[in-house]
């Protein structure tokens, strides 16, 4: 590192409090001062690259600096940049959630805007609440969550985050919602327990909302993928069944697809994959292509229809101020058109495949355990890891102008949608090259 990016890495540490980062760490592993970045890569003050292999934590879609989002962003700016969505209205709003709506599973007509993923998840959160307190059923006060979900890190998605890491030192502060056993089993040894898996998943949701149906509002869960949880994949059965059941016992289902939507789990939605419409469908990251902070929640004409009404009280009165910023509709409206024009879904349906066959050298490593992979997303555990594994792996992966950021033992792919396939390469002989290293 020369003198200028140590000096930009040094005013950092004094100045700027880094998320989910010990900031002590810092004194020996520099931060990376970031000049600029096109396509999959980045590029830091010394003109030293980096591939965004995770896509800058699960929001970048089409690349950095994409001309066609830059060129919305930069029109809409001569517009309107902002107004506040509360006694106002505005194209960009308007036109994406009318294509969200048309989008999304069929019946999610009414759009609720957020800024980040967390603030989606709490919306879903009291909105459920909310509604069944409107219909009377002032018992329902809780959630139940999945063994092993991550929805956020605000106290109230907290409470639904079954991330100990995250969770333990706010404790005292965070309801303890129920957690059930999830369908997603890594290291199933076949396909035989990865079934079974799915099926005692299934058993204990419906001994649980056989039991507890009055006093549960709303069942969370990540669809298809637990990303937190360090890529657990699960079969789109468990989803279906997860929807008949609470349907059946009158408990929501909220649908936090925060990593997996925009085309992650290679279909738009994951719930498409279960041919399911939940009742909450949370969206954020990917929403804008990794641009600006928005997220939104979908739902149903239902529950918009207990809200409606003469008295102001029966409102949903939640707000932030930035709800429905104009520069991050009109990036998302972006982001759908690059799907619609491109038929993204379709051609990633062949990108999947290429990645998947690319990465075989990965998946014969001989530290490579249960590779697995879901649309975009590749991932793998490695044999040996030890507790520095995920900081000593993604520091090695770093020397070599990659960004990895390893969870625990797992090691996930998850790069822009437009990487290339020699950028790809690239990054399975590299990634081969940190494990024979570290
Ligand atoms: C499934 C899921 N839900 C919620 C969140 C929280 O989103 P944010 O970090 O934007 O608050 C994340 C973030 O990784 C996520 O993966």
């Amino acid at each position: 590192m020369n003198a200028n990016a140590a000096a930009w890495a040094a005013r950092s540490r004094a100045a700027v409090w880094h998320p989910c980062t010990q900031m002590k760490q810092h004194e020996h592993v520099p931060l990376v001062p970031i000049a600029r970045a096109s396509g999959s890569w980045l590029y830091d003050v010394d003109g030293r690259r980096y591939l965004d292999a995770v896509g800058s934590w699960w929001v970048n879609l089409f690349g950095h600096a994409n001309p066609r989002i830059n060129a919305a962003i930069a029109a809409q700016l001569r517009e309107l940049e902002h107004v506040m969505l509360a006694g106002f209205t505005h194209r960009p709003v308007v036109e994406l959630s009318e294509r969200l709506a048309a989008l999304a599973p069929p019946g999610l007509a009414h759009a609720f805007y957020g800024s980040d993923g967390a603030s989606a998840t709490e919306i879903a959160l009291k909105m459920s609440f909310h509604y069944w307190r409107q219909q009377g059923e002032r018992g329902k006060d809780r959630y139940v969550r999945l063994e092993g979900g991550y929805h956020g890190e605000t106290v109230g998605a907290l409470s639904v985050t079954d991330v100990a890491l995250f969770r333990d030192a706010y404790a005292p502060l965070l309801r303890m919602h129920p957690v059930l056993p999830s369908p997603a089993v890594h290291d199933a040894p076949d396909a035989k327990a990865a079934q079974r898996a799915t099926d005692d998943a299934l058993a204990a949701l419906d001994r649980f909302l056989a039991a507890h149906a009055s006093t549960t509002a709303a069942l969370i869960v990540e669809p298809l993928v637990q990303g937190a949880r360090g890529m657990a994949m699960y079969s789109p059965r468990y989803l279906a069944q997860a929807r008949a059941l609470t349907a059946r016992h009158g408990v929501h289902l909220i649908a936090d697809e925060i990593m997996t939507g925009f085309g992650r789990t290679g279909t738009l939605f994951a719930c498409e994959q279960a041919a399911i419409t939940p009742d909450f469908l949370c969206l954020s990251k990917g929403i804008t292509g990794g641009y600006l902070p928005l997220s939104c929640v979908l739902t149903t004409d239902t529950v918009y229809g207990a809200f409606y009404d003469d008295d102001v009280t029966r409102g949903f009165l939640h707000s932030h101020s930035y709800t429905g910023n104009a520069l991050a509709c009109v990036a998302a409206l972006a982001v759908l058109d690059i799907f619609h024009d491109d038929d993204v879904v379709a051609a990633n349906r062949l990108t999947a495949q290429r990645w998947r066959d690319m990465a075989e050298p990965l998946a014969r490593h001989r530290r490579v355990r249960a590779f697995r992979h879901c649309g975009m997303i590749v991932a793998f555990d490695v044999d040996g890891a030890d507790r520095g594994f995920a900081r000593h792996f993604a520091g090695e992966a770093l020397r070599r102008e990659l960004v990895l950021r390893p969870i625990g033992r797992t090691v996930y792919f998850m790069p822009p949608y437009t990487t290339s396939d020699d950028e790809f390469a690239l990054l399975v002989e590299r990634t081969c090259e940190v494990l024979d290293a570290s």
